[in-house]
């Protein structure tokens, strides 16, 4: 039989195939690197707003409660955006002629809500629901962070399935009592780790909640 490849050409083959496969764990890297970015995950990013509203200075300089704003979280599956006439209770009286409060002028005087660029916000196939959450004393600030830190409101968590599914398959450490869930910097258990642990193991039997079952597909895909 004569040969048919010749002893470089089987090099060249055996060179291929280890490039195939470098790229292919490489593919795999990048995309693995990727989910874990903040390109992927929106970490930290601020948007352009029509007003640069400032939470910093709402909630952590004037200490206004999130749900002056945010009326329907206790309530519904949305916690909802304010409408235009709840910034006017104040901007009435209070910088009324500033012209970074000119888009509020208009939305109050057109009836067009302020076309805020949304910054915490699942894909439409993925269920979520405020009320329970907060019924449960699940906090603002495990999911959104330290918004009274922003000057603008910014992505603090990942909102993927795995960091869902982290706290559903453990969440006595998260829980606290409902009337404080939005406290940004709730520490009076800070020096008494077991109390709050006693704390977490309880409701989990009070509520009734199943870890167990709180990752089934269906809870969030429905
Ligand atoms: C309970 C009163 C109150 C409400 C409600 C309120 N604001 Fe303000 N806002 C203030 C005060 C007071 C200041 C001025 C703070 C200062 O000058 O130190 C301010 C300042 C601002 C500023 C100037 C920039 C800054 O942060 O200093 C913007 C913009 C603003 N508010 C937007 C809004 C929008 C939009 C809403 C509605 C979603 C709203 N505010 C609701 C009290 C309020
Ligand atoms: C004075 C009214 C006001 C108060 C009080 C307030 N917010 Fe907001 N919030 C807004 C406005 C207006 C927006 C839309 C503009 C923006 O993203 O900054 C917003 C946006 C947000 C967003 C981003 C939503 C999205 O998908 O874009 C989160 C999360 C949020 N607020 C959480 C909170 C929490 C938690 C508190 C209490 C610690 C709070 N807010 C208190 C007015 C308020
Ligand atoms: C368990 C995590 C979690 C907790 C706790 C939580 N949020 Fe959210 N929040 C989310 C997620 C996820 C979204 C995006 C929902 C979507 O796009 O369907 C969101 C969206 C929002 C929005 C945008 C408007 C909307 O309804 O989609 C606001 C405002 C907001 N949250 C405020 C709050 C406030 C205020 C609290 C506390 C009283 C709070 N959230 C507690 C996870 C949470
Ligand atoms: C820090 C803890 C925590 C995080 C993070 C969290 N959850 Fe939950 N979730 C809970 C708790 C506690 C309950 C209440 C379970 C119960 O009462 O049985 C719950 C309940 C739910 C329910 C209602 C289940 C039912 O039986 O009606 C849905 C839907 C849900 N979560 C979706 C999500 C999604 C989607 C995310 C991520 C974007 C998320 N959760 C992140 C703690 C959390
Ligand atoms: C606690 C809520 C929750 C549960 C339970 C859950 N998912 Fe998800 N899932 C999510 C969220 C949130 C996303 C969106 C992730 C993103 O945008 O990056 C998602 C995304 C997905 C996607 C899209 C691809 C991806 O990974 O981003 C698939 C497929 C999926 N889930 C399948 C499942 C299956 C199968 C189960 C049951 C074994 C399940 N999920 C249970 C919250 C959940």
């Amino acid at each position: 039989m004569p040969q048919i490849f010749t002893k470089s050409a089987d090099t060249r083959l055996r060179a291929a195939l280890l490039l195939v496969a470098l790229a292919a764990v490489g593919a795999v890297l990048f995309i693995g690197g990727y989910m874990e970015s903040s390109y992927a995950t929106l970490i930290g990013w601020v948007r352009d707003q029509p007003v640069p509203f400032s939470h910093e200075h709402h909630v952590g300089g004037l200490g206004i409660d999130c749900r002056y704003c945010h009326t329907a979280v206790e309530t519904s599956e949305h916690a909802d955006l304010p409408p235009t006439h709840v910034c006017m209770t104040c901007h009435s009286q209070l910088w009324t002629g500033a012209p970074v409060l000119a888009p509020v002028r208009d939305s109050l005087a057109t009836g067009r809500p302020i076309a805020w660029q949304r910054v915490a916000r699942l894909p439409d196939y993925v269920y979520f629901n405020h009320a329970i959450h907060i019924d449960r004393g699940v906090p603002c600030v495990t999911c959104h962070g330290r918004i009274d830190r922003m000057p603008l409101t910014a992505r603090a968590e990942p909102f993927q399935m795995r960091w869902c599914l982290d706290c559903h398959r453990d969440p006595a450490p998260r829980l606290r009592p409902p009337d404080q869930v939005t406290r940004m910097d709730w520490s009076e258990w800070d020096a008494h780790p077991e109390r709050h642990a006693l704390y977490g193991e309880m409701m989990i039997k009070v509520y009734g909640i199943e870890p167990a079952k709180l990752d089934d597909c269906d809870v969030c895909h429905r």
